[in-house]
């Protein structure tokens, strides 16, 4: 698709995987609105780029998601692409019963509702528009789940069925859906679990990742992997769990 001329919603664009997104955007010529919790950090983002629009919101609350839509929809009227990509993600124990899961934010809520939330709430906006879509960001580890992040594995494989789903349902309305699988990327996720394996490093920066994401939407490429997961995206089964022994293997 034409990756030039776009007005763009990026969910969780002032860090990581999100920000050089935006910025791979902004340069390519589209306008740019990000989105998250922490007004610093789209402020921090704003003064390298004072063209991105910024906005506090967090997409896990309903108020805010309806609040999210409506401000748009008013302020720019030409949205026609929507990144889902806000995400967390948690090391939970299940061999401690339900203690850890209950403690923490809802990746439930964050990873899989807000984007399914967000999909349908834009989509009669995006209808009609030149050039529209939806880009999901989903993991590696929805193919293949890390044991030790069970809920996170959990949620990014419901993203994906979700995002088959809705691209086939979408084709009728014109607008296109795409799906972003990272593989390990060196950003802030999980900072707690990153902490506990020792200095882990993914050595993939967001940037490039991202150069690859962009061509892959311009070539309407709609599951765009890197790396290991652009093998995970097309595997077997037999493949697949493979995968999955070699690296549960230490947990
Ligand atoms: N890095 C990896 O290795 C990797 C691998 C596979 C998939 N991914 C996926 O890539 C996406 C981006 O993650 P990242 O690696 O770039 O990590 P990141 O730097 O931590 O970015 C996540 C962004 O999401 C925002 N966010 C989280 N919860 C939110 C909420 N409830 N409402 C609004 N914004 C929220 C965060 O900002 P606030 O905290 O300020 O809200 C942050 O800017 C995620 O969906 C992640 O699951 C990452």
């Amino acid at each position: 698709m034409e990756i030039s001329g776009n007005t763009v919603l990026i969910t969780g664009g002032a860090t990581g995987i999100g920000y050089a997104m935006a910025e791979a955007f902004l340069a390519a010529g589209n306008e740019v609105i990000i989105c998250g919790r922490r007004k610093e950090k789209l402020l921090e983002a704003q003064k390298k780029h004072p063209e991105f629009h910024i906005k506090v919101c967090n997409v896990a609350e309903e108020a805010n998601q309806k609040k999210l839509a409506d401000w748009i929809t008013t302020n720019f009227s030409n949205l026609n692409i929507l990144v889902n990509n806000a995400g967390v993600q948690r090391d939970i124990d299940f061999t401690k019963g339900i203690t850890e899961f209950l403690a923490g934010e809802s990746e439930i809520k964050i990873n899989l509702e807000a984007p399914i939330v967000l999909c349908g709430l834009f989509i009669p906006y995006l209808t009609g528009k030149k050039e529209a879509a939806i880009i999901n960001v989903s993991s590696g580890l929805g193919f293949v789940p890390a044991a030790r992040m069970p809920v996170y594995s959990a949620t990014k494989a419901a993203l994906h069925a979700f995002s088959m789903a809705l691209r086939h349902q979408l084709l009728k309305l014109g607008i296109k859906v795409f799906e972003v699988v990272p593989p390990a990327v060196d950003t802030e996720l999980n900072p707690e679990g990153r902490a506990k394996r020792g200095r882990f490093k993914a050595n993939l920066s967001p940037e490039e990742f991202v150069a690859s994401v962009m061509k892959g939407i311009k070539d309407d490429v709609f599951e765009i992997g890197y790396g290991m997961t652009e093998g995970s995206i097309k595997a077997s089964r037999a493949e697949l769990d493979k995968s999955f022994q070699q690296m549960n293997s230490r947990w």
